[in-house]
């Protein structure tokens, strides 16, 4: 299938401005002509349209909410919209508050065809806080409770129905920062959470395989890939930071594996923040492992 590149660039659901040049900073990393290389149709449809960062602090545990509602619901039509035309989606963030429309997206469509649904969440950060419990007001911070069906009307109702997806669906691999009252919620709703402690303990590999477990053809994989996922040490160029993340071969084993199912349907590359990078360097290895996750591999395989 034909990828089709949305650019949304906004930093209006984070604390720290600058993600709104992460779409440009994948384009200049090569992003494009990386999938293109390997041999995949590639339409790059430019970036979405929507509010400015109006930076003002939180308003009934809320910053910029209507903002964020604006951007989400110009995200949602444009994911519908690619996946309605047959391509696979990849949305260049911006902030991760945008998730919550591209798996609205997503899982509107999985619910119009009959197809299965799992989301792999890559992310240093649970993102399952609520107004009630946030510490800062970001809703970057908030799409996972959002899609299943905790946080503002507006949002809850973009995808057609609450909760957009069901916290079953759901595998989150890399986690190692969790709010106080983040924490209660993400063990009370029962969410399926792989931490740096089980990916220490029992590799990227075992992860994986428990992660990727269940899956079958009528199954729509989507990717939320955070880039604060990965160590900062090799990728600095996010403004939330959380030192011990998965090494650069830990990535690409997990990139691989996900490839290596062949059920990718959708991505979202959110929180690359070009105003933290050095050089580019996070662009590049952003670009490095999202060809691994479209199935570059070093040898022939099978
Ligand atoms: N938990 C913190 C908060 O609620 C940080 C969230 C960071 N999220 C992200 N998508 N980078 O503000
Ligand atoms: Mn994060
Ligand atoms: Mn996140
Ligand atoms: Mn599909």
């Amino acid at each position: 299938v034909a990828i089709r590149l949305i650019g949304a660039p906004t930093d209006v659901g984070a604390g720290s401005r600058g993600a709104s040049m992460g779409p440009e900073a994948l384009r200049v990393a090569g992003l494009r002509e990386a999938l293109q290389a390997l041999g995949l149709r590639v339409d790059d449809q430019g970036n979405l349209a929507g509010p400015a960062n109006p930076w003002q602090p939180p308003l009934d545990g809320y910053r910029h909410l209507p903002e964020v509602v604006a951007w989400n619901r110009a995200v949602f039509m444009a994911v519908r919209d690619a996946l309605d035309a047959a391509t696979l989606p990849v949305l260049l963030g911006g902030d991760h508050s945008l998730a919550v429309g591209s798996i609205g997206a997503v899982a509107a469509h999985c619910r119009a065809r009959g197809r299965k649904l799992r989301v792999l969440w890559l992310d240093a950060h649970a993102d399952f806080n609520t107004s009630a419990i946030t510490p800062t007001g970001n809703l970057h911070g908030m799409p996972v409770a959002c899609l299943c069906g905790h946080g503002p009307q507006e949002l809850l109702a973009l995808s057609g129905t609450v909760p957009a997806i069901a916290p079953h669906c759901l595998r989150q691999i890399g986690i190692r920062s969790v709010d106080a009252g983040e924490k209660r919620l993400v063990h009370g709703v029962g969410l399926d959470v792989f931490d740096m402690r089980t990916i220490d303990e029992l590799g990227m590999r075992q992860v994986m395989d428990m992660a990727l477990a269940g899956l079958d053809d009528e199954t729509h994989l989507h990717v939320s890939f955070d880039v604060d996922f990965l160590d900062p040490d090799i990728a600095p160029g996010v403004a939330t930071t959380v030192r011990g993340g998965p090494s650069y071969r830990e990535a690409q084993l997990c990139m691989e594996m996900i490839a290596d199912t062949g059920l990718l349907g959708s991505l979202d590359v959110m929180e690359l923040n070009p105003a933290y990078d050095v050089r580019n360097r996070t662009a590049e290895l952003a670009v490095d492992l999202i060809e691994s996750l479209f199935g570059k591999a070093t040898l022939m395989r099978a």
